[in-house]
C-alpha cells in the first residue's frame, strides 16, 4: 500500500533498534483469543526470525477478568474495555476475537476509523457488514484481515485471494464447520445420538458459543458468503443463501446413504453457472464414498476450488479448535506487521467489490436428490408416488424399500436425477399429500462435487 497508516506512525517512529516490536491490541480471550495469546508466546521467537518483527501483546480486553488467572498474564495488561486498546498510540494493529456482531462491528468499525490494521475471525461480522467494513477500511487506506474466519487452520484466504489470482474461480464446495462434521462422523462411525455428539464437539472447543449457528448451518452459511466475495467479488446478502443445517439428520438416512455408497457431509455450495449467476448454499448433502472429500473426518475442513487454469485443488486441515484457529489469526498478524514496518507494503488485504452479477435463485439450482418417504406398505403405493415424479418430469435413478413385516410401515427409498430445486419441492408437496406417506419426506441434496 505504499505509505504506513496514520496510526502506525508514532509506533514508527519510535523504532530505532535493528529489532522492531509490533505491539496487539487483543479483544477477547475467549478459546481463539487464548490460543492466540499462549502460541505468540510459544513460537515468538520463530516468527522474529522470520519476519525480522517481534509481535507483542500489549493490552488484551475481557468482560470478566477473574476468569483468565490461570494464563498468568501479566498486572496491568487487561482491561474490560476494548476502547483502551484502540486509543493506545502505541497499538498500530487490533485483533477482534470477541464474537457476536453488534459489540464486534462498533469495535472494528472504530478501530479501522482510528487508523488501526484489523485482523478478526469473525464471521458473522463479515458476512453481514463485510461490504461495508471493507469499503470503510479501504476509504481509511488501513487493512483489514480474516483468514481465520473461515475454515480454521486452513489457509483458505491467502489461496484463493493471493495463491489462485490468476483463476476464474468455477466452484468451490466446502466442508467448512468443523463442529457438523464431527457430529456427523460420531453419529455415522460411532452410532452417537446427535445431542452427544454436539456435547462432544463443545467440550473439544470447536462449537460457536451458541452452538444454534452451527448446527444450523449459518456458521458455514457466513464463511460461505466470505468465500463468494473472495471468489467473485459479490457481496451475496444472508437472505439469499439457502442454508439447511443438520438437526433433522437421522441414523436412519446416515445408514441408508452409506448402504448406498455414499457419506453424508455439511457442503457450502459456491458457484457460477453458464450465465455467471452466483449459487451460493449450504445444506447436509449425500457424498460419493469415492471422492476424498467423503474421508474429511471429526472436526476436519476440506476445501475443493476449481480455477479455469488450476484445476481442482484441495484444501485439508482442522477447521476448527484453538490451535488451529489461533495458527491462522497469527499468519494474518504477520502480514500486518510486515505490511506496517515495511516500507514498500506487500499486501494490504483488499480485495475488490463487485465484479459478478446476481445470485441464483435457490429454486432453479440443479443437483440430483436422495427422498425417503414412510409409507403404508401396500399395493400401490410405489406407482402413485413414481407417478407423480414422472409427472414433474423427474427421472428416478433408483429405488429401495427394505422389507418389512406384513402390516408394518416401511421407508422407501429413491434417488433422483438431476432437477431444480423448485421443481423437485413441488414434487415432494404433491407426494407428502398423498395418504399413504405417513410422514414429513425427507429430501436432501447429492452432490458429485464437479466443476459444473
Ligand atoms: N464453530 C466453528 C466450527 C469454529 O465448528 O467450524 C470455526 O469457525
Amino acid at each position: 500500500m505504499g505509505n504506513a497508516p496514520r496510526a502506525a506512525e508514532g509506533f514508527l517512529n519510535n523504532m530505532s533498534s535493528e529489532l522492531k516490536t509490533v505491539f496487539v491490541g487483543l479483544a477477547g480471550l475467549g478459546n481463539v483469543g487464548a490460543g492466540v495469546y499462549k502460541n505468540l508466546l510459544k513460537n515468538g521467537d520463530l516468527l522474529t526470525d522470520r519476519t525480522g518483527v517481534r509481535l507483542q501483546v500489549k493490552r488484551i480486553a475481557v468482560r470478566s477478568p477473574e476468569k483468565h488467572v490461570g494464563l498468568q498474564i501479566p498486572e496491568g495488561m487487561l482491561t474490560t474495555d476494548w476502547r483502551d486498546l484502540v486509543r493506545d498510540p502505541e497499538i498500530p494493529i487490533i485483533v477482534e476475537l470477541i464474537g457476536g456482531v453488534t459489540e464486534a462491528y462498533d469495535l472494528v468499525k472504530t478501530a479501522i476509523l482510528a487508523g488501526k490494521t484489523v485482523v478478526t475471525g469473525n464471521k458473522a461480522l463479515l458476512a453481514g457488514h463485510g461490504y461495508e467494513l471493507v469499503a470503510l477500511a479501504e476509504r481509511e487506506d488501513v487493512p483489514l484481515y480474516f483468514e481465520a474466519a473461515v475454515a480454521g487452520g486452513i489457509p483458505i484466504i491467502k489461496a484463493v485471494r493471493e495463491a489462485l489470482i490468476g483463476n476464474h474461480i468455477q466452484a468451490i464446495y466446502g466442508i467448512i464447520n468443523g463442529t457438523t462434521n464431527y457430529i456427523l462422523t460420531r453419529m455415522s462411525e460411532a452410532g452417537l445420538g446427535y445431542g452427544e455428539a454436539l456435547g462432544e464437539a463443545q467440550a473439544l472447543g470447536y462449537a460457536e458459543a451458541d452452538p444454534t449457528l452451527d448446527v444450523n448451518g449459518w456458521d458455514a452459511g457466513h464463511k460461505a458468503i466470505i468465500l463468494a466475495w473472495l471468489s467473485y467479488g459479490h457481496w451475496v446478502k444472508p437472505e439469499q443463501v439457502h442454508v439447511e443445517g443438520i438437526t433433522q439428520i437421522s441414523q436412519t438416512d446416515l445408514t441408508f446413504a452409506r448402504g448406498m455408497g455414499y457419506a453424508m457431509k455439511l457442503v457450502a455450495v459456491i458457484r457460477l453457472d453458464a450465465t455467471n449467476h452466483i449459487e451460493v448454499r449450504v445444506q447436509p448433502c449425500l457424498i460419493p464414498q469415492s471422492n476424498i472429500m467423503a474421508n474429511v473426518h471429526g472436526v476436519m475442513n476440506a476445501v475443493a476450488v476449481y480455477g479455469d487454469i488450476v484445476g481442482e485443488t484441495l484444501f485439508y486441515g482442522s477447521g476448527a479448535g484453538q490451535n488451529a484457529t489461533s495458527s491462522s489469526v497469527i499468519s494474518d498478524l504477520a502480514d500486518a506487521a510486515d505490511n506496517l514496518t515495511n516500507e514498500a507494503g506487500t499486501n494490504n488485504g483488499f480485495v475488490p467489490q463487485g465484479h459478478y452479477g446476481a445470485c441464483l435463485p435457490v429454486d432453479e439450482t440443479l443437483s440430483r436428490y436422495y427422498l425417503r418417504l414412510r409409507v403404508d406398505d401396500r399395493p400401490g403405493v410405489v406407482a402413485s408416488i413414481s407417478t407423480i415424479i414422472a409427472e414433474h418430469g423427474i427421472g428416478i435413478l433408483s429405488l429401495v424399500q427394505p422389507e418389512v413385516d406384513a402390516g408394518a410401515d416401511a421407508d422407501l427409498m429413491l434417488m433422483l436425477h438431476q432437477a431444480t430445486f423448485g421443481r423437485m419441492k413441488q414434487a415432494v408437496a404433491a407426494i407428502a399429500g398423498l395418504e399413504c406417506v405417513l410422514a414429513v419426506p425427507v429430501l436432501l441434496r447429492v452432490e458429485t462435487l464437479k466443476a459444473r
